[in-house]
């Protein structure tokens, strides 16, 4: 389909964009106050204290950021932090939808009131700073820019000084800030705990770079002692450092931290310029947390043509087995120093390389026969006996393949089965090798049929001294996404930054890792509640490539070793094609273990990626998410709900399904005995008749979940069942 017809910002009937212009004297300006399209939410601005412009933001009269400054510190020069007068001000609103090429619902309102706050710096040459408030009625975005100016075209950001004041010691949803991971394990605290829960957090990951003062990574999810839910985080991160938040834990202040260069500079500026959105995102419903669509609000609609090549991917791959104790590897010598000139087919075999011809086709076939569309082959190409931990610069060249593994034949086997290959780049870090190449890589991959890209970033970055998150990288994964549309590919990033809501801009790159991922539970285990906070964290960003799925659960059986396993039951496993929002996901387990759950696998082969509407139906962070989805297009609503370590029973309700017809639901659950550490993969299957009127109560076991599938069925297919 085109970019006009599913892209553009329609012009409905009711589009209202209005401009009520104030114009007044400099500093005779006072506060500014904007009030959200239903009022709930009041942002008031001004400029006070020789000339520092201050915002504060309340929810239903109760105060969630109390005034906080704004200002970036410059380097060299005078900095946009004080001194400054109001020039002007601009209030407008704005109410009008967009459909996402893929998404959660198929249509997206934008409704916000805004003021446009016009500042200028009298003693410095006028200098000119632009604030941009936007006020929706699920939370706060704002944003520096930098317009182009008589005096001013060049400047370096030593640092954002963009406060937070918080009201209160609130309970907090946290990973230590890092300008290199964000694979940590959340911690759950007081703010005026973080101080001395801080090193326990701070585990060891490959390639990290702890933030030396107290500091957490957005998004960072809060509730109130008297139940206000408010997550920070930003939008459209785009040429710009990812910003962390330090915690003064005594006064429950928090300000922005941006990730430095090699150098130590936080941001090179042009004017015409302008900073991420800051966003907050607040209601007195956790439910409405998850449902908000502010920070994809935030970000410029795609500047691509043609979309029509960018599709949701079910797949598999050839992965998940390399984590499995003793079976195989991703690479194919014993050798342990290698360098990308040499022959690699001179290798001595270590027996136990994972991407063969023979071990691919086998994962084709069962694609092919469930009906997924691609399969991911990690390992096929030289380098991997020497990729990680050196800070070595020419690791991979992404187009060179293993002696087992022959790209044509199994391109064309492939094609035979009508299953894609997924490709796999990762870089370990070398982002500098990585573009070098990026050209020949792309091309090779359409010379041979792969439509779609994993990329990876374990190890420090290269160019040496950069960070994960800091300009120079932002800028790269954008390249990359950019790119790769040149090419017509997907791209699937892991260890990149955070997301900030750039699928809907750059919708080729479909999800992200960016977090402790399925991955994690191979090496140590994911907590129970890790999943119940999840998506009010990383996954207000964008979608995640958690890779679940996993129905082997057992201990032992991973390479770690004996105190290895999955956290969850089998049916929770289930669930999180629901509540784990991506439009592309794996069915990561390895074939086998499918083969051995035949009846529950028909819940991943069945269940949509892309959705006509979501409902967000109970949500507590760190406990319990149920949600149900209808799939794009079709009259099939699927359900996901899970719980932390503790049981629960889930109150489902099914009033989102057209009255008056019944629907054939398919039920899996845990067992009654069953428990994430104890009995993992028990669960059972009921098949039972909903309507719209329909209310389940669902037992959920410790670490356990549920999820159910809807669909139209005939009269005669329903008559045996019992109604719900
Ligand atoms: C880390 C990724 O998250 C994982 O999925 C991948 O297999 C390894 N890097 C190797 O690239
Ligand atoms: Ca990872």
């Amino acid at each position: 389909m085109l970019y006009h017809s599913r892209f553009s910002i329609k012009s409905k009937a009711h589009f209202a964009l209005s401009f009520l212009l104030f114009f007044g004297l400099n500093a005779a300006l006072g506060a500014q106050t904007i009030t959200s399209p239903n009022k709930n939410l009041s942002l008031t601005f001004e400029v006070k204290n020789n000339g520092i412009p201050f915002y504060q933001l309340q929810y239903k009269g109760k105060p969630v950021i109390k005034p906080s400054a704004l200002g970036i510190e410059v380097k060299d020069s005078p900095s946009f932090m004080e001194g400054f007068e109001i020039d002007r001000t601009e209030v407008s609103s704005v109410d009008t939808t967009w459909e996402p090429l893929m998404g959660e619902q198929k249509t997206i309102r934008n409704n916000y009131t805004e003021l446009l706050v016009l500042l200028k710096q009298p003693q410095v040459d006028n200098r000119q700073l632009r604030i941009r408030f936007r006020l929706f009625n699920d939370g706060l975005g704002f944003r520096y820019e930098f317009p182009k100016q008589p005096n001013l075209n060049y400047f370096i950001i030593k640092e954002e000084h963009t406060q937070f004041n918080l009201a209160g010691n609130h309970k907090i949803f946290w990973i230590p800030g890092d300008y290199d991971t964000n694979e940590y394990a959340y911690t759950t605290s007081k703010i005026a705990e973080l101080p001395q829960l801080m090193e326990k957090a701070t585990v060891f990951i490959t390639a990290q770079h702890p933030i030396e003062n107290l500091a957490v990574q957005t998004p960072t999810m809060m509730k109130t002692d008297d139940g206000l839910y408010i997550n920070i985080h930003e939008a459209a991160l785009v040429n710009y450092p990812a910003m962390s938040l330090n915690v003064d834990a005594v006064n429950f202040k928090m300000s922005s931290h941006l990730t430095p260069d090699a150098v130590g500079n936080k941001g090179y500026i042009q004017t015409d310029a302008q900073s991420p959105w800051r966003t907050v995102v607040v209601s007195d419903k956790a439910t409405e947390i998850l449902a908000s669509k502010l920070i994809l609000n935030l970000n410029e609609p795609t500047a691509y043509k043609d979309v029509s090549w960018i599709k949701p991917i079910k797949y598999i791959g050839v992965w998940w087995e390399y984590f499995v104790a003793g079976k195989s590897t991703w690479a194919y010598g014993t050798e342990t120093n290698v360098k990308l000139d040499q022959d690699f087919s001179k290798l001595t075999p270590n027996g136990k390389h994972g991407a063969t011809n023979a071990r691919v086709k086998s994962y084709i076939d069962f694609a092919s026969k469930h009906g997924f569309d691609a399969v991911l082959v990690e390992g096929w190409n030289i380098g991997w006996e020497d990729w990680i931990g050196n800070w070595k610069e020419n690791v991979f060249d992404f187009i060179t393949p293993y002696p087992d593994f022959d790209v044509k034949m199994l391109r064309d086997y492939a094609a035979s089965k009508g299953v894609k290959i997924m490709m796999h780049h990762e870089t370990s870090g070398s982002a500098t090798n990585y573009e070098r190449r990026l050209d020949r890589a792309f091309q090779f991959m359409k010379d041979n049929n792969y439509n779609a890209v994993k990329t990876g970033y374990v190890g420090q970055i290269v160019p040496r001294g950069e960070h994960h998150d800091g300009q120079w990288m932002v800028n790269h994964y954008i390249h990359v996404a950019k790119r790769a549309a040149d090419y017509k590919i997907m791209v699937n990033s892991h260890e990149a930054v955070r997301p900030t809501g750039l699928n809907r801009t750059y919708p080729n790159w479909v999800a992200q890792e960016s977090a402790r991922g399925t991955e994690f539970e191979a090496m140590g285990g994911l907590a129970p509640e890790h999943t119940t906070i999840l998506p009010f964290t990383r996954l207000m960003g964008g979608p995640m490539d958690f890779t679940p799925g996993i129905f082997q659960t057992d201990l032992t059986y991973y390479n770690t070793g004996g105190n290895q396993r999955v956290n969850t039951t089998l049916a929770k496993q289930l669930a999180y094609y629901v509540t784990m929002y991506s439009p592309l996901q794996m069915a990561a387990d390895i074939p086998d273990n499918y083969e051995r759950f035949p009846d529950a696998f028909q819940f991943i082969k069945d269940v949509a990626l892309d959705w006509d509407a979501s409902y967000i139906l109970e949500a507590e962070p760190g406990d319990y998410i149920t949600i149900a989805r209808k799939a794009k297009g079709k009259n099939e609503w699927y359900v996901g709900g899970i719980t932390d370590e503790n049981p629960r029973t889930a109150t489902i309700d099914f009033s989102y399904l057209p009255e008056g017809k019944k629907y054939f639901a398919t039920i899996y659950a845990d067992a009654k005995d069953a428990s994430w550490d104890k009995n993992p993969q028990a669960y059972t299957i009921k098949k039972a008749v909903v309507t719209s009127k329909s209310k389940l109560n669902q037992f959920l076991a410790p670490g356990g979940g549920f999820a159910i599938s809807i669909k139209e069925a005939e009269a005669s297919e329903l008559k045996s069942l019992k109604r719900l």
